[in-house]
């Protein structure tokens, strides 16, 4: 194995956990009870697409195909989404789920993106290593607005609203 083998495995692999996530996304929007969530995942989930013909783009200049690896890792974290609010009552306390859910991925994705950026770079592929970097940038903004959209509100509201059961 060499790094052009490294680098199809790491593309392909990158695909294939995209093309997850395209899913993994609507589910979040359709279970997001919050407008501005709601929305935070339907724009994310649009520049995935971008990202997916981001890493065709690459595939196809690289001389392979993208697809043929698997992301076990993003298929297991889509599981653990399904079971952590598969059954609760749409309520804050679900958005604050879903945003740590989003998370988990958008940091796996960023720590992939990285890797592939600093790969490609190491091999000179130029291009490669600025779409890498356009999709990381996209990955970055898209846990930054989580965490902004948790801090401004929505964690409060659910520990507030579990509060409010309790009593
Ligand atoms: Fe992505």
């Amino acid at each position: 194995m060499n790094f052009d083998d490294l680098m199809k495995m790491d593309v392909q692999r990158l695909y294939d956990m995209e093309k997850n996530l395209l899913d993994g996304l609507m589910f979040l929007s359709e279970k997001a009870q919050n407008p501005q969530l709601k929305q935070a995942f339907d724009m994310h989930r649009q520049e995935t697409m971008g990202q997916c013909q981001r890493l065709e783009q690459i595939a196809q200049m690289q001389g392979f195909e993208p697809d043929g690896e698997k992301s076990n890792a993003t298929r297991g974290l889509i599981k653990d989404t399904q079971d952590t609010v598969g059954d609760m009552e749409p309520s804050p306390m679900r958005d604050a789920a879903l945003i740590g859910c989003a998370q988990k991925a958008e940091h796996m994705e960023i720590a992939a993106y990285g890797t592939a950026r600093e790969l490609a770079m190491q091999m000179g592929l130029n291009d490669a290593s600025s779409l890498f970097q356009q999709t990381l940038d996209e990955e970055k903004n898209a846990d930054m607005t989580l965490t902004q959209l948790a801090e401004s509100g929505i964690n409060r509201q659910a520990v507030e609203a579990n509060r409010a059961y309790v009593r």
